[in-house]
């Protein structure tokens, strides 16, 4: 039942060995950040390139390690969608090229469920149901986890995810790409509290986010309080730290809300802004107080990788799945359109 999976669908090219029996067996990441740091966010057609460079390469490294052969696996898992197309294209070709050449079927992965599965690697696992936040660069979504693909979307943001809000805040407060990581550890020497920015939709009913009046809110603090165009470093931790806490808040706002109103006790954290340290001290208080707990990934499975791919993949082989036929690749891809498979080859507990 070992799989392989493989994830190309932004900036990181991963691939990882997985056997729902003996757990993750080996797992390889590359991130493309130099590639394009120059030029301050993701540049699709370098994305590409880059992962057809890195791919294969990494795939025989990763068999290597876990002392597969190809033809021994039982499957191959790739991400299929969302993302960029091109990128996609390049993991989806390899794996169906591969999965052909070894007689083998190719499992079809969509991105966030694999996100909000990831918590499934870790020896402290949640049962299902849950609730998940996942909060990413691209993505901020609370969904109703009720079983392997039986998802409700809770709340999802209207405009700027919450991973975009901190590298845009970041690159405002002058700090490199990508700011989220950077925002974080500057907001660590700050005041929370030395500015009240908004808690952008948490006055309000319901689920979804908006974080882009948030993030021109700190914009327009930061150009008051620049003096000849510079902000001081005084000035730039505690915006830091005011904007870091108005995040958290909403979102550990929105999570106890999401609980509440579905009566669930579990909470699953997946995506790169799950691996913020305050978000993670301030789930952690709120939820214990309230009886419920909160699981995440490890902090390299929050973002991008391969294991998380491998490990839905698993989930998601049928029996007697075909050698495939076509690549599946979709930039976009609603979650709640993926249906509960009628049988799975990996029991779940
Ligand atoms: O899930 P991910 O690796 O990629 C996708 O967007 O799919 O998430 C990356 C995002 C970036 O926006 C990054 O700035 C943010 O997660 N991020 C953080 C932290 N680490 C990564 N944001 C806040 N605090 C962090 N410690
Ligand atoms: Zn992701």
């Amino acid at each position: 039942m070992t799989i392989l999976g493989i994830e190309t669908s932004c900036d990181e090219t991963a691939v990882a060995v997985y056997d729902p029996r003996r757990g993750l067996l080996a797992h390889l990441i590359h991130s493309q950040i130099a590639t394009h740091a120059p030029f301050g966010g993701v540049v699709p057609e370098l994305a590409s390139r880059d992962h057809i460079r890195k791919l294969l390469p990494m795939v025989d490294g990763c068999l290597a390690a876990a002392g597969m052969a190809g033809p021994q696996l039982a499957g191959v898992a790739y991400t299929a969608g969302p993302g960029l197309i091109g990128a996609l294209l390049v993991g989806a070709t390899l794996a169906v090229g591969l999965a052909t050449a070894w007689g083998l079927p190719a499992i079809p992965v969509h991105h966030m469920e694999a996100h909000l599965l990831a918590p499934l690697l870790e020896a402290d696992r949640p049962e299902f149901p849950f609730i998940a936040l996942l909060v990413s660069g691209g993505h901020t979504l609370l969904v109703e986890v009720a079983g392997l693909g039986r998802y409700r979307i809770l709340g999802q943001t209207l405009d700027d995810a919450a991973g975009e809000a901190f590298d845009k805040t970041a690159k405002m407060l002058g700090l490199p790409y990508p700011g989220g990581p950077a925002l974080a550890r500057l907001a660590g020497e700050g005041r929370p509290d030395r500015h009240a920015f908004p808690r952008p939709m948490l006055n309000r009913a319901g689920l979804d986010f908006s974080f882009s009046g948030l993030k021109t809110a700190v914009a327009l603090k930061a150009r008051e309080l620049a003096q000849h165009g510079v902000l001081a470093e005084s000035v730039r931790v505690d915006l830091a730290n005011s904007f870091q806490e108005a995040v958290v808040d909403t979102l550990v706002g929105k999570c106890v809300r999401a609980l509440e109103a579905t009566g669930l006790e579990r909470l699953v954290v997946a995506g790169g802004v799950g691996a913020n340290r305050r978000l993670r001290l301030r789930l952690m208080d709120e939820l214990t107080a309230r009886g419920a707990s909160v699981y995440y990934p490890r902090n390299e499975f929050c973002t991008d990788n391969g294991a998380m791919i491998a490990l839905a993949g698993s989930l998601r082989l049928r029996p007697g799945a075909a050698v495939p036929a076509r690549v599946e690749a979709r930039a976009r891809w609603d979650l709640e359109e993926l249906q509960q498979p009628r049988e799975s080859l990996a029991a779940l507990s």
